[in-house]
């Protein structure tokens, strides 16, 4: 078994791109400028918001985080979008999500410029990807994507199940694996909240993508010899034993899984530390698209 190390690999991206941010530099071009809008103060979102600003600021990017409290109305929101979609200085942002119930995510995310969408969760954005066309590809599934590259793991002809459909993860990996394409060529099931013999369907699976946000679900017995398992689960649970207060939780009961695959991701350290970097990579795309 070996272990896919996020971390190691984000690590190595995250270099690629300064790199190539001090060439930005000493040509005298703009730096990628990145901007996000936290609403209210969930702790999940706050940690979350909290690591994409820190990372701009290591690889050399700039960033701006536009805060508001969970009272603001949804008229408020869709002026700061639409001042941010024609702000030269912004090369692409993201709206943290959730939003407060009040607030429909649906019509901010269309309010976004696709063009500065680094999310990726613009229709427009997940048509053109869905079509094979160049579009931002929202950060988990290209994070994933990333990971299975750089580990050589082949997806030709492979039988692959994704359990979860969400927009965010499920589906669009479920797309990009299936796609006729350099990445891509599986065969692919999707399993979700109302599929019938699902540890058959896994049974059978090359490779396993658990998304689905039940900690621990995916157990030893679902799993065949050899499997590829990626673990994208990221339930917060509190914890008197961490500083935070707070562990995360995969998708994957990971000491009886483990022993049986080829490879697996850890959480944390696996997909997550590729999230972070796919919405940097996206940043950098759309700095590169607008100069
Ligand atoms: N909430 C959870 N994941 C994400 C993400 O990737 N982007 C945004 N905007 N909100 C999220």
């Amino acid at each position: 078994m070996e272990l896919i190390d996020g971390k190691k690999i984000s690590a190595e991206i995250k270099q690629e791109i300064a790199l190539e941010v001090q060439k930005m530099k000493d040509s005298g071009a703009k730096v990628p400028h990145l901007a996000a809008v936290l609403v209210g103060h969930d702790g999940g979102s706050e940690t979350y918001v909290a690591h994409k600003v820190k990372a701009c600021e290591l690889i050399g990017f700039k960033s701006t985080l536009i805060r508001y409290e969970d009272d603001v109305t949804e008229e408020e929101l869709l002026k700061t979008v639409d001042k941010l979609n024609n702000d030269d200085d912004i090369d692409g942002f993201i709206v943290q999500l959730p939003l407060p119930k009040h607030i429909s995510e649906e019509k901010i995310i269309e309010a976004i410029d696709p063009g500065k969408d680094v999310d990726g969760f613009h229709p427009v954005n997940v048509g053109k990807m869905s079509v094979g066309l160049p579009a931002f590809v929202s950060a988990t599934p290209a994070g994933i994507v990333e990971l299975i590259k750089r580990y050589n793991i082949e997806t030709s002809g492979k039988h692959c199940v994704v359990i979860g459909r969400s927009n965010i993860v499920g589906r669009p990996v479920s797309i990009l694996l299936s796609q006729k394409a350099d990445f891509g060529d599986a065969t692919v099931t999707v399993c979700h909240s109302r599929t019938k013999n699902l540890k058959e369907h896994c049974l059978s699976a090359d490779i396993i993508i658990a998304a689905l946000g039940m900690p621990g679900f995916l157990k030893g017995d679902m799993v065949k010899e050899g499997a590829v398992v990626i673990d994208v689960g990221t339930t917060r649970l509190k914890s008197d034993k961490t500083k935070s207060g707070f562990k995360l939780h995969g998708d994957v009961d990971f000491d009886e899984v483990s022993p049986k695959c080829s490879y697996i991701t850890p959480v944390p350290g696996g997909v997550g530390p590729m999230t972070i970097v796919s919405l940097l990579m996206n940043t950098l795309k759309a700095a590169k698209n607008r100069n």
